[in-house]
């Protein structure tokens, strides 16, 4: 999975940013996403699995100049857009790297005082072999008071859900690696929907205060966990 998501992310990488960065209503979602990671000025945040960096300028701009934001992917070729789209920004760092074994807290806690006050993790946790493992392990990465926020797209529950999802289905099938349906031996909405379902659960479980919101019709969850 890991290997076919790097060269699926790695091939479409520009085109991926384009959606990433100008679909209708995303740069709003980022927006929140980024509020609602509670950042301070001069606070440290980590984005993980960062992909061509769309959310680092909200995560910047909450935290500011004197603040710290650090983005990891392991995909090379999404990590250099990244890089080239936060050259000018020296307190922007983006790493390669495992969001599940993530590189923080050695070249990076030089740069800070290793303390992490959020990590944010938007249209990931999907792409993770044990979900709810890797929000364990972010819980326990942020420090007391720090937070955790994932925004994740799922299948709707809203009323007019049905139309909705049956365009979300053919969306996921087409975009998941490796993109051809006759190799799955389940069906990746369903899989996509348990995996976000079991990351959102366990965030909510961990925090001792939670934000859930849902945008674009229903199809993306937005969940803030505040950690004792
Ligand atoms: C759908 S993209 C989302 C990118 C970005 N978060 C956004 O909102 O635009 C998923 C990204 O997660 C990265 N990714 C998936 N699994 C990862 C892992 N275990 N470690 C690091 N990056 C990972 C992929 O390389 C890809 O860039």
């Amino acid at each position: 999975m890991a290997e076919s998501a790097q060269e699926f992310y790695g091939r479409w990488a520009r085109l991926y940013d384009l959606i990433a960065r100008e679909t209708p209503g995303i740069a709003r979602l980022r927006r929140r996403a980024a509020a609602a990671c509670r950042l301070e000025p001069g606070d440290t945040v980590v984005e993980m699995g960062c992909g061509t960096g769309a959310n680092l300028p909200y995560l910047r701009e909450q935290v500011g100049p004197a603040g710290t934001v650090i983005g990891i992917d392991f995909t090379r070729p999404v990590l250099e857009r990244a890089r080239a789209a936060t050259a000018a920004d020296d307190n922007v760092h983006v790493l390669q790297g495992d969001a599940t074994r993530p590189p923080v807290g050695e070249p990076v806690s030089t740069a800070t005082d290793g303390a992490i006050d959020a990590v944010l993790a938007t249209f990931v946790v999907g792409m993770l072999a044990d979900p709810a493992g890797a929000v364990d392990d972010w819980c326990d990465l942020v420090g007391p008071d720090g937070t955790v926020v994932l925004a994740n797209a799922a299948r709707s529950e809203a009323w007019y859900a049905p139309p909705v999802n049956a365009v979300f289905r053919a969306i996921v099938v087409l975009s998941t690696p490796p993109t051809a349906k006759l190799r799955y031996t389940d069906a990746p909405h369903v899989r996509l929907d348990e995996k976000i379902d079991a990351a959102h659960a366990r965030l909510r479980e961990r925090a001792v205060a939670v934000a859930d919101e849902t945008h674009v019709l229903g199809v993306v969850r937005l969940t803030g966990g505040r950690l004792e």
